[in-house]
């Protein structure tokens, strides 16, 4: 074919270095820089209709249903309008209420994930709004959502999914951008967005500098058996991508929590054999999750924090530097070094990268 590997070890790789591009692709053509706000024609919404909108839904599987939650957490925070994310498997099966002031969004790489296309159709059935952010064009999701906004990631060749996941979250911002600008989010606000999507391709690059940092603590970590990772709020989807990633290529169990869920039960498991990935963005959250890692280190658990934050020194066995970026946008880019950590763990113990056992890279049966 014409994406080739051109020197790269596996697909992986190759996509996780052209994720600066990718977003890049993104955002072409969508950052009003004159109104601080996103243009979408493919929504083919009017402001009237934007502003129409009392809630969002988003469905997608698997990683697409993660990168839905970070959507949900965006389209709050920006527009303040309630959002949530649903993975569509259940949506299908549990005749979900459809109520027409939702705007629903279908997420997939794909296009052809059978359940997310089913969710669809039930929510046609019943007479939803539905739009699709879809990386394929063409693709069945596409056709039936009928509006909806592209991912332009470019082919994705390995199972696990890097660039069309980083692209759906920029695609989430500029609606989130978009939908708060025709309500209250104010111009300086916008313009703070506007600033960090536009930078958001550079931050990725230098995330990807980290790497022979992250693949020497991937091979000291490589022993684990099970691993937790913990995020609290805008951490969270952050969490469960690393950890779904580990789980999908490299066969650790991984398990992602919320920080604040960890005391209500799984750290009965924290011990020196269960290592913890802690998601630590500098924000108004920091000291609550510099007090999880303490709370983990006072169990014995070994913890790799993954932050844009100056931590007391000593703190976390293992430190991953994030660059900075507007705040919101975190989710972001902390999802990349999460990549690099599960692609050199699944390296360090032989794991065929592209190609995991048991795994399609679309899941177009029931
Ligand atoms: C991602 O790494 C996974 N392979 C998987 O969870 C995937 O995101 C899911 O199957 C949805 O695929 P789609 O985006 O093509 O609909």
């Amino acid at each position: 074919s014409d994406y080739a590997l051109d020197g790269f070890p596996d697909y992986m790789r190759k996509e996780i270095a052209e994720q600066p591009e990718a977003v890049r692709r993104a955002l072409l053509g969508r950052l009003d820089e004159r109104f601080s706000t996103a243009r979408l024609d493919g929504l083919r919404m009017d402001p009237h209709e934007l502003r129409s909108v009392q809630r969002v839904k988003f469905l997608g599987c698997g990683s697409a249903f993660y990168a839905g939650q970070i959507g949900a957490d965006l389209v709050e925070q920006l527009a303040r309008i309630p959002a949530d994310a649903e993975s569509a498997s259940e949506f299908r099966y549990r005749n979900p209420v459809v109520d027409g002031d939702t705007l629903y969004v279908a997420v997939s790489q794909s296009g052809e994930t059978a359940d997310t296309l089913a969710a669809v159709q039930e929510l046609r059935r019943k007479g939803g709004r539905v739009i699709g952010v879809v990386n394929a064009v063409g693709s069945a999701i596409a056709r039936e959502c009928g509006s909806g906004v592209f991912l332009h990631a470019g082919p994705e060749v390995s199972v696990a999914s890097t660039k069309a996941v980083t692209n759906m979250s920029t695609c989430f911002a500029l609606l989130a951008l978009l939908l708060g600008r025709v309500r209250d989010l104010s111009v300086a606000d916008g313009r703070r967005i506007v600033a960090g999507l536009d930078a958001l391709p550079d931050r990725i690059e230098e995330a990807i500098e980290a790497e022979d940092h992250i693949a020497e603590i991937a091979r000291r970590f490589a022993g684990a058996r099970s691993m937790f990772f913990v995020g609290r709020v805008r951490g969270w989807p952050v969490a469960r991508e690393g950890a779904q990633k580990l789980k999908e290529i490299s066969y650790v169990h991984a398990e992602a929590y919320q920080a604040g869920e960890l005391k209500h039960g799984p750290i009965a498991l924290i011990d020196a054999q269960m290592p913890s990935v802690v998601i630590v963005p500098d924000d108004e959250l920091l000291a609550k999750n510099i007090g999880t890692i303490e709370q983990i280190k006072a169990r014995g658990g070994p913890v790799i924090a993954v932050t844009n934050a100056m931590l007391p020194s000593g703190l976390a066995d293992a430190e991953i530097r994030v660059p900075h970026v507007t705040e919101e946008l975190d989710p972001i880019l902390f999802g990349i070094p999460l990549q690099l950590l599960a692609y050199h763990l699944a390296v360090a113990l032989g794991r065929d990268i592209d190609k995991p056992r048991n795994l399609a890279k679309s899941v177009t049966v029931e």
